[in-house]
C-alpha cells in the first residue's frame, strides 16, 4: 500500500560531501538533485503529499555561507521546476514560519504556490523555516486569537488542528530519514504522532527511485494500531 502522506528528514548531504574531500555546498547541490528524483519517483509512485524537511528553525546556527547556499538552491528549485510542476501536476506548498524567511525566498515560494495553486496530483509541501515546536507555537497563539470574542473554554485536538500550518493535509503516514540517526529533529511534532519511521543509512544525495520503494516496502508490511489492538 503506498502511504498517503509521506515526511522526509533528508540528512547527509554533509558527509556525503565529506567522505569525497569536497565542499559542504556540493552535498547540497547533489541533496537537490536526490530531492528532484525523489519528488518525481514518489509521484509516480501515486503519493499524495509529500513533506521535504529543508531548513529547521534551528539550521540558523549554521554559517552564514551554507545558510545562503541552501536558500539559493531553494529558489533554483522553485523558480527552475515550473514546467516538471505543470507536466505532473505537482502543487507546491510550504509549512513553516513564512515571516522569518529572506525576501527573495518569501517571492519565489510565493509565486510558486501561486502558479501550482490549481494542480491535482501530488502536494509537494517545502518544510522552510520549519519547526515542530515553533508549529505548535504559532497554532496555539492563533488559536488564542481566533478565540479572543470565544468563550474561552479549553482547546479540542480538532479546535487546536484547525490553526496549524496546512489543517487540510492529513498527518505523515511515513517518516523516512537518511544518514542513519534515529531522531525526528522537531520534525512534525503534533502530526508525526502515529506516522510509521523509517531509517536508511543511505546519506540523502544517494537516495534514489529503489529506495524510496524499500522504505515503502517496509511500511506496507507494518501494521498500524493507533493505539487500539489488532483485529
Ligand atoms: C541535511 O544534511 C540537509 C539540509 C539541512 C539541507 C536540505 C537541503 C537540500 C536537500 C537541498 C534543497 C532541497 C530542496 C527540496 C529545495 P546535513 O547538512 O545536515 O548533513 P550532515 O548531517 O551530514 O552534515
Amino acid at each position: 500500500m503506498i502511504p498517503p502522506h509521506i515526511g522526509i528528514i533528508m540528512d547527509g548531504n554533509g558527509r556525503w560531501a565529506k567522505g569525497r574531500g569536497l565542499a559542504r555546498s556540493a552535498g547540497h547541490l547533489e541533496g537537490l538533485n536526490a530531492a528532484k528524483r525523489i519528488v518525481k519517483a514518489a509521484s509516480d509512485l501515486g503519493v499524495r503529499y509529500l513533506t521535504l524537511y529543508t531548513f529547521s528553525t534551528e539550521n540558523w546556527k549554521r554559517a552564514a555561507e551554507e545558510v545562503a547556499f541552501i536558500f539559493d538552491l531553494v529558489k533554483q528549485y522553485l523558480c527552475g521546476e515550473l514546467a516538471f510542476y505543470r507536466e505532473n501536476g505537482i502543487r507546491i506548498r510550504h509549512a513553516g514560519d513564512f515571516s522569518g524567511l529572506p525576501p527573495d525566498v518569501k517571492q519565489e515560494l510565493e509565486d510558486a504556490i501561486a502558479e501550482t495553486a490549481g494542480f491535482t496530483g501530488m502536494q509537494v509541501i517545502l518544510a522552510l523555516n520549519y519547526g515542530g515546536r515553533d508549529e505548535i507555537v504559532r497554532a496555539a497563539n492563533r488559536a488564542l486569537a481566533a478565540d479572543q470574542a470565544g468563550d474561552g473554554r479549553p482547546f479540542s485536538e480538532a479546535i487546536f488542528e484547525a490553526h496549524l500550518d496546512n489543517p487540510d493535509v492529513p498527518p505523515p503516514d511515513l517518516i523516512i530519514r537518511t544518514a542513519g540517526e534515529f531522531r525526528t529533529s522537531n520534525f512534525m511534532l503534533w502530526q508525526g504522532a502515529y506516522a510509521e519511521l523509517y531509517v536508511s543509512p543511505k546519506f540523502w544525495p544517494d537516495w534514489d527511485k529503489p529506495d524510496l520503494m524499500a522504505a515503502i516496502e517496509n511500511y506496507s508490511s507494518r501494521e498500524r494500531k493507533f493505539g487500539g489492538v489488532s483485529e
